[in-house]
């Protein structure tokens, strides 16, 4: 097969464990992914596609990952340390009978990610770091349940921010919502990244090219790696099963970033001015898209 799993025979039983025969169930669905290959396009791997049992766990997972960041937006304010939230979402987690996915991941030494300003990612709870009137915050929550993964961010506005920082708080909303809309089955991953770069751009911003979105679901990080500066057309095949994330992190000033903070981890705007991100996670289904986590 295209992706040097094995070939099923027509009468065995499918492999996305529908019970069904594979004749009946995704045998059309795998010769269009062959063919697709044959003519040079980048197609999932088998083991990228997430069965009916697979999206069911993941959306327990989801459950809990959304409740986090619900929790989150009941309680956030100024006044609010960091450090505060990862609590909050540690308990909640585990009390949700989940685990924090970032908790120990290659040493990540918490179980929030809490971006503030011109943190661009990966911002580490802190008891020192106190929320203050005029802040815009990511808070990215990732949770693992029953092995199944689930991964999304909000940005939050704490008091009165200034316009220009509300006005990049939802434009990158938006961004998300545009790279939505180009999810189209059998599309390609590189028209999301298009649409989502011309969004900031036409708004004066710039999109960071380091990092991106993900694979996700029985692990952590899975291909396709999702990036945001990509031309319409190119990319993995979008073929329905395939679960990833958008997470666009849009800049109000310059693309270039700064990872030289001593922690290993925070990562910043280097002209220091502010930055968002706004994370979901989705299913491509044969009609379209599953959001899974918001
Ligand atoms: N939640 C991040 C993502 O969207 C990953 C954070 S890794 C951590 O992919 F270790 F910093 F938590
Ligand atoms: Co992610």
């Amino acid at each position: 097969m295209y992706d040097g799993d094995i070939e099923l025979g027509r009468n065995d039983a499918c492999w996305c464990g529908s019970g069904k025969k594979y004749k009946k169930c995704h045998m059309e669905f795998d010769e269009r992914l062959q063919r697709l290959a044959e003519q040079g396009e980048q197609v999932p791997a088998r083991a990228l596609l997430k069965t009916p049992q697979d999206i069911e766990g993941i959306k327990r997972s989801a459950e809990v990952n959304v409740g986090v960041l619900d929790l989150v937006a009941e309680r956030i304010g100024a006044g609010v340390a960091t450090e505060q939230i990862d609590q909050w979402v540690h308990d909640y987690t585990v009390e949700h009978g989940a685990i924090p996915a970032p908790l120990d991941f290659e040493g990540y030494p918490k179980s929030v990610c809490t971006s503030v300003n011109e943190v661009v990612c990966h911002g580490i709870p802190d008891e020192d770091e106190v929320l203050r009137d005029g802040d815009i915050v990511n808070i990215d929550c990732s949770t693992v349940k029953d092995g199944y993964f689930s991964d999304s961010s909000r940005m939050f506005c704490i008091g009165d921010v200034s316009p220009e920082k509300a006005d990049l708080v939802r434009v990158t909303k938006e961004a998300v919502e545009a790279g939505l809309a180009a999810v189209k089955p059998w599309g390609h991953l590189g028209d999301i990244g298009a649409v989502v770069n011309a969004y900031a751009k036409d708004h004066g911003y710039t999109v960071v090219r380091e990092f991106g979105g993900h694979g996700i679901g029985n692990e952590f990080h899975e291909e396709p790696f999702v990036s945001f500066v990509t031309k319409p057309g190119t990319g993995m095949v979008l073929a329905p099963g395939l679960c990833f994330t958008i997470e666009p992190m849009i800049n109000m000033g310059k693309a270039r970033i700064d990872m030289s903070d001593p922690n290993g981890w925070t990562v910043r705007t280097k002209d220091g001015l502010p930055t968002a991100q706004w994370e979901v996670q989705l299913v491509v289904t044969d009609d379209g898209y599953e959001l899974l986590s918001w």
